[in-house]
């Protein structure tokens, strides 16, 4: 006797839309319970220990020239907080012995006193980069925000513009939910509109974003018809509402979709520079060299010509490298031939404490709780890999605006 089979996966359009509805609510539910007491993410307090390692100076000499600078009428200077070890903080009047922290905001004021070198000259631009790679998982997200962190405690106001569609920067930084109309998706479909009004301040003083959405994808087709309707002229939009946020901004960095799509062009058309994070593994390298081709073909085909300086840098991130390959070492020395000059000096290793940290909706430099001392010790040690390669970026964002500024028109002396 023939008997029916059952078949129990079949999934029906409204099975799709109750797996949907059941996934989309326990993500919420985790991504409060994982943020828990409040559902916010806390922006971390500095110990002065903290900063030495982020300025890669020593500790005393730090803090000696912090008491002469306070000593020197520096009554701006913020005297901190101290912080118990349940991580309460009570102002610090100086009466009691314990662990001092600076808040974001107190941090800034400490780089400005402390590192002049270290701030946009009057007149100049903030600096665009855009993080790309037209592979999925090669630490684009994590490597923009990583930087936007280090660079905000180096003294910078950062804007983060995150045109990818899984919105992985934006869940970061933003709590609250992103509606369709708080992403920039207009200023693509219908050339039009100011993006500066969709900066939103985010949960790290010193960092705001402009926030993706899922449907910012929908951009993308509605900005094909009008690159081919309306032509080449119709890139120029998004890069220049960019670039009228730069007189704002001391860097603005890009985190792009896992493609060489109109959106991604966009970013690199408003950059100055260009970051590639390439994870060292053969697939990979062979990858980024396609994206050089295509990159290179479309730019041709809009017309650009073979002189005009696309880019002030381009540089390679060698990132999440698995050290416990033995081919790995090779595959780094195959990116450094592959690309002289052009590769970061900082690489980033592979290691769980940043995936742990990303379980949490962030970085090594978020607040982590109840760390062991050995993961404490990894999540240093990650922390020092992205400090360095903050400050090489930093390093080019100072010879851009040294460039600036030595382009500035001398102010005529008076006779
Ligand atoms: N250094 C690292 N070590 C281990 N895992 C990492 C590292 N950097 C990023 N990751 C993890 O790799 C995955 C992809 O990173 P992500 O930044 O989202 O890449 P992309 O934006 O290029 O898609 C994430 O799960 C992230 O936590
Ligand atoms: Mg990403």
């Amino acid at each position: 006797m023939e008997t029916e089979l059952p078949h129990p996966d079949e999934v029906s359009l409204n099975g799709l839309v109750d797996i949907w509805a059941t996934a989309q609510a326990a993500m919420q539910e985790g991504k409060t319970r994982m943020l828990s007491p409040n559902a916010h993410k806390i922006p971390p307090t500095w110990s002065l220990g903290d900063l030495a390692q982020v300025y890669g100076e020593d500790y005393d000499k730090l803090r000696k020239r912090l008491a002469y600078k306070a000593s020197r009428g520096g009554s701006d200077l913020p005297v901190g907080w101290f912080k118990s070890p349940d991580g309460e903080l009570t102002p610090n009047d100086g009466s009691t012995k314990g662990r001092v922290v600076y808040k974001l905001a107190e941090v800034a004021l400490i780089v400005k006193a402390l590192f002049p070198d270290w701030v946009r000259p009057d007149g100049v631009d903030g600096v665009v980069v855009t993080i790309c790679n037209y592979k999925g998982g090669v630490t684009k997200s994590t490597s923009t925000l990583a930087f936007a962190q280090v660079l905000s405690l180096r003294g910078l106001k950062v804007l983060v513009i995150d045109l990818d569609s899984q919105a992985t920067t934006t869940k970061w930084l933003v709590t609250k939910h992103v509606r369709e109309e708080d992403s920039c998706i207009k200023i693509f479909a219908e050339q039009a509109g100011s993006l500066k009004d969709y900066i939103m301040p985010t949960y790290w003083p010193g960092i705001d974003v402009i926030p993706a959405h899922d449907l910012i994808q929908t951009a993308e087709s509605h900005y094909h018809n009008l690159l081919t309707n309306v032509g080449p002229e119709s890139v120029q939009y998004f890069p220049k509402e960019v670039r009228k946020l730069c007189s704002e901004y001391d860097v603005i960095l890009i985190d792009t979709p896992p493609s060489l799509n109109n959106l991604t062009l966009s970013a690199l058309f408003s950059s100055d520079g260009l970051v590639m994070p390439i994870v060292p593994s053969n697939p990979d390298i062979e990858s980024a060299s396609n994206f050089w081709r295509l990159y290179i073909d479309t730019c041709k085909a809009l017309g650009v010509s073979g002189d005009a300086v696309l880019f002030q840098f381009v540089r390679i991130l060698i990132s999440k490298a698995d050290m416990a390959l033995s081919s790995t070492q090779n595959m780094i020395n195959w990116i450094q031939e592959s690309y002289p000059g052009k590769v970061m000096k900082t690489h980033i290793t592979k290691t769980a404490a940043v995936a742990r940290a990303a379980d949490s909706f962030g970085t090594v430099f978020d607040e982590a709780k109840d760390l062991t001392r050995s993961a404490k010790v990894a999540r240093d040690q990650m922390r020092s890999l992205y400090i360095s390669g903050a400050a090489e970026l930093a390093q080019l964002i100072y010879t851009c605006w040294d460039k600036a500024k030595a382009k500035q028109p001398t102010p005529a002396t008076s006779v």
